[in-house]
């Protein structure tokens, strides 16, 4: 008898490898190589019942139905609420408040339909004492401490839930398969038990997944394709605020956040985040501008500081935090260049406040004003508002939904925006005065630069 194929996953990655190797070839990391089964490939399905296309104008569009999780952010990064039958991963640092934000959004559903929270992580007494501090004790919500798989799921079969929680997807095992928890077959294998209950139950499944700390999802990348929806948690564990990104969503707009608030008694859904994001009390200072984001269908308007510093090392230091570290030193280039601003002496550091990530492009204007701003010393009007990417010859570029943009810096009392030119039309009809742009020097010479 032929000996059972094994292959070998990345703990990282999820990459195969037919031999074991210190390695990986698919993501460079070292010694993250696990023995596995090789999986079953090609067609194993019963030939009984034949597959019969759809004419495509013949499929029913009907509004997919949604479940309403009782917070309007967390449903607005869902695109609306949960899908019955589709799966939800959602990852971030321990600590941040996924654990809270689920155990808050079951109780909730847990009034009108049948819902499971299986924790793998913590005892029941533990989950019951967050609900008693989160005043949700009551209500019909179902819990099981489980770590099986399988005895999961016959419970899942027993209750028959519209929507389950498995905190985290780490923590569970398989009896089909004989590697630890954790690791990239359980992890998978787990993953794909519950993505079948999920389609053949029409029942919601949230995954918990934990994240290394470069930001990753912990274990397999393959967990992200496996499943309909991603969120994140962002933000940093010091500040109240927690957003929450769609990184994939197959029933919504993807990098739309959800602002929350994490407060004694629980996660509370913030109604005006860029109120939040943007309050600068007091005098304008130097190295501060307000910048006009748009994430996912919402616009945000977020404040870049920087500080410009002379430097005492060969290399000078730029740091961005928030902010893509390599546009950074890009943006200082173009700067010199087309400006004739050097910064080759001084430390430029850039920060988003309030934990905020930007990965658009439109921020560059903004991160060059307040760099700038902090270079003169020199506070720049606190009624003024900018967005625009910055291109390398020095032309300034459009961005997606700036009259959004602008009438959420109008809502918030901004009296002046400094824009790209292509993005003017339609900019006439606001109450805001709109300078739009060509290119940076122009920019920079409105601001007296
Ligand atoms: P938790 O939801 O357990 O995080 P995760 O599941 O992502 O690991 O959140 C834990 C943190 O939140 C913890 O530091 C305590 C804090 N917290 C509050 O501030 N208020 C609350 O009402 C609750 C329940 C937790
Ligand atoms: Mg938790």
């Amino acid at each position: 008898m032929a000996a059972p194929k094994v292959v070998f996953f990345c703990r990282e990655c999820g990459g195969e490898h037919p031999k074991w190797s210190g390695q990986c070839q698919h993501c460079g990391a070292w010694n993250t190589l696990d023995e596995a089964p090789a999986p079953v490939r090609g067609a194993r399905r019963a030939a009984t019942v034949r597959a019969a296309p759809v004419k495509l104008d013949q499929i029913d569009t009907a509004d997919l139905p949604r479940l309403p999780t009782g917070s309007a952010e967390l449903d607005r990064v869902l695109g609306g609420g949960l899908v019955p039958g589709s799966v939800v991963l959602i990852g971030g640092d321990p600590g941040i408040g996924k654990s809270t934000l689920l155990l808050q959004a079951l109780h909730h559903l847990a009034r009108t339909r049948p819902a499971l929270y299986v924790t793998g992580e913590e005892s029941l007494q533990q989950v019951a004492m967050r609900a008693e501090r989160l005043d949700r004790r009551d209500g019909d919500l179902d819990l099981l401490a489980e770590n099986n798989v399988e005895r999961l799921l016959e419970a899942a079969a027993a209750g028959a839930p519209a929507v389950l929680v498995a905190d985290s997807v780490q923590t569970l095992y398989s009896e089909s398969v004989s590697s630890a928890p954790g690791s990239v077959t359980q992890v998978r294998d787990c993953a794909a038990q519950l993505v079948a209950h999920a389609k053949t139950n029409r029942c919601v499944v949230i995954l918990v997944g934990h994240v290394t700390k470069e930001g990753n999802l912990a274990g397999p990348r393959v967990l992200e394709h496996m499943v309909d929806t991603v969120l994140y948690f962002e933000g940093d564990r010091s500040s109240r605020f927690r957003l929450v990104r769609a990184v994939k969503n197959r029933f919504g707009a993807v990098n739309e956040i959800g602002v929350f608030a994490m407060t004694d008694r629980g996660v509370r859904d913030v109604n005006n985040p860029s109120a939040i994001f943007l309050s600068r009390g007091g005098e304008p200072a130097p190295g501060s501008v307000a910048f006009a984001t748009w994430e996912g269908t919402r616009p945000l308007l977020v404040e870049v500081q920087a500080l410009v510093d002379s430097s005492s090392l060969a290399n000078p230091r730029r740091l961005g935090l928030g902010i893509d570290q390599n546009r950074l030193g890009m943006l200082l280039a173009v700067l010199h260049r087309h400006a004739g601003y050097g910064l080759g002496d001084q430390d430029v550091f850039v920060n988003l406040v309030g934990g905020v990530r930007v990965t658009e492009p439109g921020v560059d204007l903004a991160v060059l004003l307040a760099v700038l701003s902090s270079l003169a010393d020199r506070a720049l009007p606190d009624d003024m508002v900018l967005f625009g990417e910055v291109g390398l010859s020095g032309e300034l570029r459009p961005v997606q939904g700036a009259l959004e943009r602008l009438k959420e810096a109008q809502k918030l009392g901004f009296k002046r925006a400094i824009v790209p030119a292509a993005n003017r039309t339609g900019t006439r009809a606001l109450a805001l005065e709109v300078n739009a742009v060509e290119r940076l020097p122009e920019a920079l010479a409105i601001l007296g630069f």
